[in-house]
């Protein structure tokens, strides 16, 4: 491992390097991260393939990026642009070469201008983030190939109790991208201040007068106080900083990010609430049959275990502590509008993709993954936690401050919504609601 490398693991990602005490064991039963058969979209692509059903054309400018893009049907209105040096591929990012990031619902990909791969991470609903990378030489058959701790030494971090996942930073970083360590760093997602959102980043859009870290290129010795005032909030164009030529579009758009930043830890918590589940009911079957009990009832232990594995879970998709707005946000790309008119909708014409930008991200605060093939993958056990606790809150019965940023009026939407368009959902919630 290069010194340079040995020093951003350490510093810059601090919690990247998985603590030991932390973190859980994904080769372990019943987990087996490496060897457990994929069903991804990448996994599928490469099937398709494999059989002639599908090619990647080839760009001169691009490599295999817009191909990718479409055979995945990821749109290059997520473009998001990040400058500092706090990924692979550190040599190509630069502020005036930033990293560009694209996504939906399932799939992420990272791309480098004369970078060597694109960078690219799944979500798998039995495994969640499993990671690929994609050569950028012209090749008879291009291959998707899976990488695991070339990535897992930073996509697998202690936050994460070690559990394969996504990051999302925000740093001070200068022309060159090294990140300014001194001056600190945040981990972002949808509890975030605005302030501290999307430093080493390019933001393009308007928030109005909330200020935030991005477009900033910072240099020598600041104090945070002078860098606030240096930053640049409401920018639509980024033709100062780069060629905007050099990307799919010349956006980083603001709600890309914002959705991402909900997005990301989301997905961390289902991949959580999975695991977790599955081992503390692999625990429990083992030792019941050490002890020759192999049909006793479920134990207070793994039914805790259960619990503290999908709670967070509940508190992120009903967007607990979510950062309020102040201001009117808006985007520059067109990824609002593409990202909404997905739904799917309601009778009176609703969607949890509905999105407000004014006071909070989404007009009906329950995460859109929940139609994700990965929540409908979660074991039985953690599918009936979570849709019981759900219950709980939408239907008034739970009253905690957890949720307490939900209005009678939201619940209820969002309850009207989920009956009209979540297949399969438990008996119980026909019944109507109180409140
Ligand atoms: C040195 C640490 C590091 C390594 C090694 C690394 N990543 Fe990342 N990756 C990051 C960080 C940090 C981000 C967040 C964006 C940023 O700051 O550039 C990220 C973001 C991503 C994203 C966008 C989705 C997300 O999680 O935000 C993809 C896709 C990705 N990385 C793929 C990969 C793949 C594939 C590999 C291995 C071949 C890899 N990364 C190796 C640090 C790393």
């Amino acid at each position: 491992m290069s010194r340079h490398l040995m020093l951003l693991l350490l510093v810059v990602v601090p919690a990247g390097v998985v603590d030991p005490a932390r973190a859980e064991d994904i080769e372990r039963d019943p987990i087996h991260y490496s060897a457990a058969p994929v069903h991804n979209a990448i996994s599928r692509l490469q099937q398709r393939m494999e059989a002639g059903e599908v090619s990647l054309p080839y760009d001169e400018h691009f490599g295999y990026l817009p191909g990718l893009l479409s055979a995945m049907k990821v749109s290059d209105t997520s473009q998001m642009l990040v400058f500092s040096k706090t990924s692979m591929q550190r040599q190509c990012i630069t502020a005036r070469t930033p990293r560009a990031v694209y996504f939906n619902d399932d799939n992420y990909v990272g791309y480098c201008q004369d970078g060597a791969v694109l960078e690219i991470l799944s979500v798998d609903p039995q495994l969640g983030a499993v990671f690929y990378t994609l050569d950028q030489e012209k090749a008879d058959k291009p291959h998707l190939k899976r990488q695991d701790d070339t990535c897992l030494i930073c996509h697998a971090s202690s936050q994460n109790q070690g559990i394969p996942g996504q990051v999302v930073r925000s740093l001070y970083a200068d022309a060159e991208g090294f990140p300014l360590l001194n001056l600190g760093g945040y981990r972002t997602d949808q509890t975030s201040p605005i302030k501290q959102r999307w430093g080493g980043w390019y933001v393009t859009g308007t928030t109005g007068k909330q200020r935030h870290m991005g477009n900033l290129i910072a240099h020598g010795k600041h104090d945070p106080a002078e860098l606030d005032d240096m930053a640049i909030p409401n920018v639509t164009d980024l033709s100062r900083w780069l060629r905007p030529s050099d990307y799919l579009t010349g956006h980083s758009d603001v709600v890309a990010l914002m959705v991402l930043e909900h997005q990301t830890e989301m997905h961390n918590r289902i991949t959580r609430a999975n695991y977790l589940t599955r081992i503390a009911l692999f625990d429990e079957s083992e030792m019941n049959k050490a002890l020759g009990q192999p049909t006793a009832p479920r134990s207070d232990l793994t039914t805790r275990r259960i619990k503290s594995a999908c709670e967070p879970l509940v508190e992120y998709m009903l967007f607990s502590g979510e950062t309020q707005l102040t201001d009117k946000v808006q985007g520059t790309s067109g990824f609002a509008e593409q990202f909404a008119k997905q739904g799917p909708r309601d009778g009176r014409g609703r969607s949890l993709r509905d999105l407000d930008l004014t006071t909070r991200l989404f007009a009906y605060p329950c995460s859109y993954l929940i139609y994700s093939e990965s929540f409908d993958a979660l074991p039985e056990a953690a599918k009936d936690y979570v849709m019981r606790r759900l219950w709980e809150v939408l239907s008034g019965k739970d009253q905690s401050k957890e949720f307490a940023h939900l209005s009678a009026a939201d619940r209820r939407a969002i309850l009207e919504i989920l009956r009209a368009t979540k297949k399969d959902l438990p008996k119980y919630w026909q019944t109507p609601a109180a409140g």
